[in-house]
């Protein structure tokens, strides 16, 4: 199997890239997060809050994860139901933030996580991907962009669907979230010391693609 591991922070552009290269290479395109804000869709169903870890360690045993593919798209399953509609919310993104820092959520995705890319070649997207979930990934890519660059794509995105909002607060979000996601205590998001770091900032979508492209290559 050859596996692709494409990590780093909100907003660096993973999700596109790594779809386009699992089109591109026929591989299976794996978003772990999806799976992160499924488990909080349930934590949230159940009328659990953030702050309660021992709840969630609990509830989250009940949750049935899976994923299935659909005309090559991604459909996450919450105990047979799919939630893709579901889970691209601010309170399940919020969710999501609080409850991917608890040790058990994290063990059950991750197992299913390594199961999937022992069963097919894959780009899977994340966090911990290339330093906890495939530490023997074939290639392992460090994707990121300064933050000015993530909140202008950001103002760019929600701009275009004629949302109001202000730059200056993306961009707090956007650091704030990057502190949170690189400072808890389990697999906090860093570079693997043998992933190749892509900085996108002054690059195109194309030329992202094309650089992994090479390094897959090589
Ligand atoms: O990439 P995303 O925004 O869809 O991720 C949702 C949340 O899940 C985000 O707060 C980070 C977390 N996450 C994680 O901890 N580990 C992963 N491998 C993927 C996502």
């Amino acid at each position: 199997m050859y596996n692709i591991a494409i990590d780093g922070p909100a907003g660096a552009g993973k999700s596109t890239i790594a779809k386009q290269i699992a089109r591109r290479k026929g591989y299976i395109y794996v978003d772990t997060g999806a799976m992160y804000r499924a488990m909080a869709l349930f934590l949230i169903e159940n009328q659990i809050s953030p702050e309660e870890p021992d709840k969630i360690s609990e509830k989250c045993r009940e949750a049935d994860i899976s994923i299935v593919y659909e005309n090559g798209e991604q459909v996450v399953l919450l105990n047979g139901r799919n939630v893709n509609g579901l889970i691209r919310t601010e309170e399940v993104s919020n969710m999501a933030s609080a409850s991917s820092v608890n040790g058990d959520v994290r063990k059950k995705l991750v197992e299913l996580q390594q199961k999937l890319a022992e069963k097919a070649d894959v780009v899977m997207d994340g966090r911990d991907i290339g330093t906890c979930v495939l530490p023997n990934a074939d290639l392992k890519i460090y994707l990121t962009a300064s933050s000015s660059v993530r909140a202008k794509r950001r103002y760019d995105e929600l701009a275009a669907r004629g949302e109001e909002c202000d730059i200056d607060v993306i961009k707090g979000d956007i650091e704030e979230r990057d502190y949170r996601d690189m400072h808890r205590d389990i697999s906090p998001l860093k570079q693997a010391d043998d992933a190749v770091l892509v900085d996108s900032s002054d690059m195109t979508i194309e030329e992202v693609i094309g650089r992994i492209l090479e390094l897959c290559a090589g």
